[in-house]
């Protein structure tokens, strides 16, 4: 019998689990990339391999990559498809309007992208990410390596003015090297603290010579589908303005964590 899942895994795997349903056979999908979305990826695997559901999926990163094929999803590049019906992705925060910060596992590009060419863009998080307002979470801005420092110091410049609290960048390291992206750039993580007016932000920041995207997805976001501990989950529908509460089936549960095999 495979351990049960601590609080917060439960809370991602819930929010998975139910954006499932918003899948429907034939549908062009964006994975997006994160302990969140990897469950997705498994689930969907297994609803693939098991139910035939029939997909074409596209990853955000090399890593979703490797797990969707490990799983059995059929997977295309953007450029083959062009658009897709739905993404489903992690977020490290979302407010209420569903504005997100992106990119805590460094794939904030390939996701943004992907998101931007969707129909629709679901995100699944544990309730822990759900903010009043953004900025508590460090600030994912993927730049190109050439002079990274200048367009950091940019950066820090730009932020002069703007409505936020704290205005310091790091490079982002993996051990003691830059952390390079799947699109081989850099990451500055900004430590903002609080962040006024996001849309603003975002558009100041890839003003920036240097700086290829930022981790704001503003107005992208459709549909949260937020997990908690319990298996309770909520799905907000920002367009239609719905919330609607449902509970994960236990015993459903405990036989995906079987076919899984973690
Ligand atoms: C990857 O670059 C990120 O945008 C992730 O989607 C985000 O960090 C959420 O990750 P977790 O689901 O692991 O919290």
């Amino acid at each position: 019998m495979p351990e049960p899942l601590s609080p917060i895994e439960m809370a991602k795997f819930a929010a998975a689990r139910r954006a499932l349903d918003f899948v429907e056979d034939g549908m062009r999908v964006g994975l997006g990339t994160g302990s969140t979305a990897a469950w997705l990826v498994r689930l969907l695997g297994e609803a693939v391999r098991e139910e035939g559901l029939r997909i074409t999926a596209v990853p955000t990163s090399d890593r979703t990559r490797d797990l969707a094929r490990q799983v059995g999803i059929p997977l295309a590049t953007l450029d083959d498809l062009r658009w897709l019906d739905i993404t489903i992705d992690g977020a490290d925060e979302f407010d209420g309007r569903l504005n997100l910060i992106k990119g805590g596992g460094g794939a904030l590009l390939q996701e943004k992208i992907v998101a931007t060419a969707s129909d629709r863009m679901v995100v699944i998080a544990d309730i822990s990410k759900r903010v009043e307002t953004l900025g508590a979470f460090a600030l994912p801005v993927e730049v190109v390596r050439f002079g990274w420092q200048t367009t950091k110091d940019l950066i820090e410049e730009a932020l002069v003015g703007l409505d936020v609290m704290g205005r310091t960048a790091a490079l982002r390291l993996n051990h003691d090297r830059p952390f390079v992206t799947d699109e081989g750039h850099y990451i500055l993580d900004l430590h903002l603290r609080r962040i006024g007016n996001a849309r603003q932000l975002s558009l100041v920041l890839n003003q920036v010579p240097g700086v290829v995207e930022n981790g704001l997805f503003i107005d992208i976001c459709d549909v949260a589908v937020v997990g908690h501990g319990d298996g309770v989950v909520e799905v907000r529908d920002i367009n239609n303005g719905t919330v609607v509460h449902d509970r994960l089936d236990v015993e459903e549960q405990e036989n995906l964590f079987r076919d899984i095999g973690e």
